[in-house]
């Protein structure tokens, strides 16, 4: 399939129009002072964690290793444990036994700030940005920079410049219109953008494309592929094969709390991923009982 890396942010009068970027244009390109790590190279481990909820145990002694420079998506049923896995890892809850690895030394990741500081950076698909803020003050929410005892827009604006075309959404003309004007593509555009502007390492994104269209899919679809060749690791939640299978080099997928099945996307085939969801494991006879 077409497979387009960058996408442009035209803004017209009064809306945004998207435009593909070849891929040779951002691919492999950094922001100034940014070095990515080796694509493979060791970031996120976990090792038998465990949370429960009461009665319920939403994850039981789960592994999975999520390196940099892939995009791994994390697959599975309602109800099997992804949230609570990102939550886990992003610093809300607090797993009850197992360990996290990052770049292989065990990390105790207690709140969202210890996850930050790591580099670690959730984009959630409602939670991302606040609606009548700009893109500016939303890149740079609790966060600003000062001068003088002075906001310094100057600083902010270019930054945030900069990151928008880092990710090759490069002529956004009003980086100062509230991003309540924009679609759901561009808003996860912004986030991400965001996501990068603060140095993450690993950026994990839940559920990016549910409430979108087709061409506003592809553009976040692009941008996840823009991110991982640019050193990023990508754990990506989706319930959508299809995208899973454009844009993820790896698949992790939980069952009821377990992962039952780890590892290169090419080895694996659409129903094989969902017998995996539904019932754990892959039972399928050739005569089909
Ligand atoms: N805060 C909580 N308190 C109690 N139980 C919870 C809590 N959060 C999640 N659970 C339970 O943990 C299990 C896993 O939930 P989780 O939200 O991770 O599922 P999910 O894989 O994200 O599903 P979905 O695809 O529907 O978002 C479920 O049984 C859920 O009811
Ligand atoms: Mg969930």
């Amino acid at each position: 399939m077409r497979r387009v890396v960058g996408v442009g942010v035209h803004v017209g009068r009064d809306r945004l129009v998207v435009v593909p970027v070849p891929a040779t244009a951002s691919r492999g390109e950094s922001l100034p002072g940014e070095s990515p790590p080796s694509p493979g190279s060791r970031l996120l481990e976990l090792r038998g964690v465990s949370k429960r909820f009461g009665p319920v145990l939403a994850l039981r002694g789960v592994d999975l290793d999520v390196p940099a420079g892939k995009v791994t998506a994390l697959a599975g049923d309602n109800g099997a444990g992804k949230s609570v896995l990102i939550k886990t890892i992003a610093g809300i809850h607090a797993p009850d036994g197992g360990q996290i690895y990052w770049q292989g030394r065990p990390v105790h990741i207690r709140t969202p700030r210890d996850a930050a500081a790591l580099g670690i950076q959730t984009v959630y698909q409602d939670l991302a940005l606040a609606d009548n803020l700009d893109i500016v003050q939303n890149m740079f929410l609790g966060r600003e920079r000062a001068r003088a005892g002075l906001l310094d827009d100057d600083s902010m604006e270019m930054s945030a410049t900069e990151a928008l075309a880092g990710l090759s959404v490069t002529t956004v003309r009003s980086i100062r219109q509230p991003v309540a004007s924009l679609s759901g593509g561009q808003r996860q555009a912004v986030a991400i953008a965001r996501a990068v502007l603060w140095n993450s390492r690993l950026v994990i994104m839940d559920e990016p494309t549910a409430a979108l269209g087709v061409a506003q899919t592809e553009m976040v679809l692009d941008l996840v592929r823009n991110l991982a060749g640019r050193g990023y690791a990508v754990l990506l939640i989706s319930h959508n094969l299809h995208d899973v299978f454009v844009v993820a080099d790896r698949i992790a997928i939980l069952h009821l709390g377990r992962m039952v099945a780890t590892g290169e996307i090419g080895d694996f085939d659409p129903q094989t991923v969902v017998d995996y969801m539904t019932f754990g494991r892959v039972d399928r006879h050739p005569d089909g009982h």
